[in-house]
């Protein structure tokens, strides 16, 4: 036998393997594409994946399918498993032992750049697979899904923070007053900026990417971070995210976060966003759902309502404090704000708990985990590592795709 054949052999099973890693999750044919796109060595083709993945025994019915979906879309889009590839490598998810946060914002800032420039659609939702109405599809639903939350309104002000190329600024630019959407890539804004021309009532900055002190105190109704939070934790910064971020809501005011982080637990993500919430009175009204049919994003939706809510002018209920009134988005809405949450509560609600003021020592050791906490932190609680850096990898792309 050749030597050439056990090196095709060991190749072929690292194939299938990568394959069968990237199924287990259960997610779309769209995020197995992406997340092969991201894991396979360079030099690996769409037609030879394709040959491997017709090859894999199915474990049930759903699995054959979605061989066969994964195999068709790789047969008839090479080169768009080529640019994904392209796109995928040019942002890198894990960091330096020696790279500070900012450094890490730099470089994110410079990634996004490239990314864009291979493509524009990818870069914002790999799964996507590059295409415009696969991106649309998603969007219209989480447009769906916040105007179902009430997040919404022609009175709100909302700021988007890591906004990409503007989609959600063009989604929603009838349902808002003023949106202003920050990004740290000058190539996003310049897109975004391009495709927003027009709507007069959103705005487009080039932001550092460290805090928010361009914006007062209590400017905004709402803030949204669609797949920008995992970059935040990445570099460090979402605790000073969340700090910004009740600093500039008024109050009441929401933060809906798609995706905290792409580290592949739902658990540590619930964690430290109940710990955040609770260090900077908000509650949390939807934790870590997955509300969407064509993108599996963990959906968070956080409420600032500590304090007075504005009287509701219709309604004649006077002002009152939400300190005794809590368990629901109904509960809140009803007790004096201006807007109506448009379906039944699907969050699971801290209740009292998440209005409770953390001492100063317990925030500290609750604080969000910087990535240099990340490995001891998930030792503690008996995972690997390594397992979660490769999981990350696998978020980004399964986080960035719909499931048509
Ligand atoms: C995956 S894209 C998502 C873009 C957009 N939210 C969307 O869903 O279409 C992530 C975006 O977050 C931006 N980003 C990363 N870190 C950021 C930071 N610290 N501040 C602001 N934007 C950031 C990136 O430049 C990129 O445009």
């Amino acid at each position: 036998m050749s030597a050439a054949a056990p090196k095709s052999a060991k190749r072929r099973t690292e194939i299938r393997s990568a394959v069968e890693d990237c199924m287990a999750a259960g997610v779309s044919a769209e995020a197995v594409i992406a997340r092969l796109a991201l894991h396979l060595q360079a030099g690996i083709g769409a037609a030879e994946v394709a040959e491997i993945v017709l090859d894999i025994v199915p474990s049930d019915s759903g699995d054959a399918e979605k061989l066969q979906e994964v195999a068709g879309l790789l047969r008839r889009k090479p080169d768009v498993f080529a640019t994904l590839r392209a796109t995928g490598a040019a942002v890198r998810h894990e960091r330096d032992e020696d790279e500070t946060d900012a450094a890490v914002v730099m470089r994110l800032a410079s990634s996004f750049d490239a990314a864009s420039a291979i493509s524009e659609v990818a870069s914002v939702q790999l799964a996507s697979l590059g295409d415009k109405q696969r991106l649309s599809a998603t969007t219209d639903e989480i447009v769906a899904w916040l105007e179902a939350q009430a997040f919404t309104g022609i009175d709100r002000d909302i700021l988007d923070i890591g906004c990409g190329t503007g989609r959600f600024e063009r989604a929603l630019s009838k349902s808002f007053n003023r949106m202003i959407g920050i990004d740290i890539s000058s190539r996003m804004i310049s897109i975004a900026s391009e495709q927003c021309a027009g709507l007069r009532n959103v705005e487009l900055r080039q932001t550092s990417g460290l805090d928010l002190t361009a914006f007062d105190d209590g400017s905004f109704d709402c803030v949204l971070a669609v797949d920008s939070f995992p970059y935040l934790v990445l570099a460090g910064m979402a605790e000073r995210h969340f700090d910004e971020i009740a600093r500039v809501l008024k109050r009441p005011g929401w933060l809906a976060l798609l995706n905290y982080s792409y580290r592949g637990s739902l658990f540590l993500d619930r964690g430290d966003i109940k710990r955040l919430a609770e260090a900077h009175q908000l509650r949390v009204v939807i934790d870590g759902e997955k509300p969407f049919r064509s993108w599996d994003g963990d959906a968070f939706l956080l409420a600032r309502c500590d304090g007075t809510l504005p009287r509701d002018p219709s309604s004649g209920v006077e002002a009152e404090t939400l300190k005794s009134v809590t368990n629901s988005k109904e509960d809140i809405m009803a007790s004096g704000g201006k807007k109506h949450f448009g379906r039944g509560s699907q969050g699971k609600g801290t209740g009292a708990g998440a209005m409770t003021n953390l001492a100063k020592d317990k925030i500290e050791e609750n604080a969000v985990l910087s990535n240099r906490d990340k490995k001891q932190h998930s030792e503690e609680r008996g995972l690997d590592g390594n397992r979660i850096k490769s999981d990350q990898y696998q978020d980004h792309a399964a986080n960035q795709l719909p499931k048509d």
